[in-house]
């Protein structure tokens, strides 16, 4: 007797993950079921199959999906999860033409949330982390990633980090830990970035004992971090056995895409200014191509990551929110593939493709996310959508209609 079984479903997107990342041609490629059904038993998928097929099959709770869309719960593999305060005041700043890196050059921005962050208490930085995990997870996000980097100095990213340990423990959602202590010079470091980037290195041993992080990220741009800096910090992390991350070419073209794909980071994020040459690593590369649309468009910006271009090479996209309280306050991943559609003018199949399987190998979470395989955990969404182009298609709204996780309801 099964514990859950859907049937019948308009569409079920059989998204499969063992294969690996999908890359270039293979992104347009998703396996989609008419008058499916799906069953769920003890938290995991255990059987995918027809509605005809199904008839005979016990359940506790049979749902009636028809004309509906069902698909592995989605995977959010760049967020800035845990933060103090917010930053709403920067609103009137950028009306009135003051740039992102401006505001962060005198002492606002990303400086601004570390001040917030070092103020408040981990029990706060604990509630509201469960706040947006709610959000999340209710627009159809079952497994997230989530960064320090508010910190800046060692007590500040130790406790994001820990909070962020605990929101795994406490939450449903799967949270996969990266460790940002790059992400600015803290003013006391002024002209010191090589003393602050050793100071952040000096604490991997302890992250590591503690099991507090699995990735090390870098904020590689002008006025941040160099490529150089970028290079030796992601080689020293992954010799301790860390994945690497790289936000690069976000705002200025530097290079860090390269770099990215010569060192074998897991990932490559933002790329809105990537050259050429990073366009063709990419195609070969192991390197998954996190693209940050939501990014682009708060900092309101005309050009976006060349994801067409990306794909063409052969590469393996993958596309994320950015949460975070700066340039891109969102938990909405929805939101997000609408404008994958409208402004990186990718295809409804590639934008599935990379808001779950792609999604997951970008955090090492292949095997267990973004997929509906049988034996999986039950990581599910039920989408009021009569068929899967329409999400990317009807904008601004939440189209959940009902969310598994480890096949139980959300939210009850
Ligand atoms: O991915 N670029 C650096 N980090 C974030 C922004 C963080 C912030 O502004 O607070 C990003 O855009
Ligand atoms: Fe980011």
């Amino acid at each position: 007797m099964l514990d859950t079984l859907l049937t019948p479903i308009g569409q079920l997107l059989i998204i499969t993950g063992s294969e690996g990342p999908k890359r270039g041609s293979d992104m347009a490629v998703l396996p989609v079921m008419e008058q499916a059904a799906l069953g769920i038993k003890d938290g995991r998928i255990t059987f995918v199959g027809s509605a005809e097929e199904a008839k005979g099959i016990e359940a506790k709770e049979r749902i009636d999906c028809s004309g509906k869309v069902v698909s592995p719960g989605l995977v959010d593999p760049h967020t800035h999860l845990v933060f103090g305060g917010s930053r709403e005041h920067e609103m009137a700043l950028k009306q009135q033409g003051m740039s992102y890196l401006e505001i962060l050059s005198r002492g606002g921005g990303i400086l601004s949330t570390v001040k917030a962050t070092k103020a408040e208490s981990e029990e706060a930085l604990f509630q509201k982390g469960l706040f947006h995990l709610d959000r999340s997870l209710n627009l159809g996000v079952t497994t997230i990633e989530a960064k320090s980097g508010y910190g800046l100095d060692r007590e500040t990213e130790l406790k994001q980090l820990r909070v962020v340990k605990l929101l795994n423990e406490a939450h449903e959602m799967d949270i996969v830990s990266t460790f940002l202590g790059a992400h600015a010079l803290p003013p006391e470091y002024k002209g010191e970035a090589e003393a602050f980037l050793k100071s952040m290195l000096d604490l991997l041993p302890e992250i590591k004992a503690k099991g507090l992080a699995e990735f090390v990220d870098i904020f590689c741009e002008t006025g941040v971090f160099t490529v150089e800096q970028s290079r030796q910090f992601l080689a020293s992390a992954k010799e301790m056995g860390y994945g690497v991350k790289i936000h690069a070419d976000e705002i200025d073209p530097l290079g860090g895409t390269e770099m990215a794909c010569e060192i074998g980071a897991i990932t490559a994020d933002h790329l809105v200014g990537v050259s050429e040459k990073g366009i063709s690593m990419l195609g070969t590369a192991p390197t998954i191509a996190v693209l940050l649309p939501g990014t682009t468009f708060y900092l309101g910006k005309d050009s976006y990551a060349p994801a067409r271009r990306i794909i063409e090479a052969g590469g393996a996209v993958a596309l994320a929110t950015d949460f975070n309280p700066g340039s891109s306050p969102t938990e909405n991943l929805q939101f997000i593939m609408n404008l994958a559609a409208l402004r990186l003018k990718m295809k409804p199949e590639e934008i599935w493709n990379a808001v779950t399987v792609n999604a997951a190998y970008a955090i090492g979470r292949g095997n267990e996310a973004g997929a509906i395989e049988v034996g999986r955990w039950a990581d599910i969404v039920l989408w009021d959508a009569p068929n899967y182009q329409y999400l990317p298609y009807h904008y601004g709204v939440n189209h959940v209609n009902t969310v598994w996780k480890k096949g139980r309801k959300a939210g009850e």
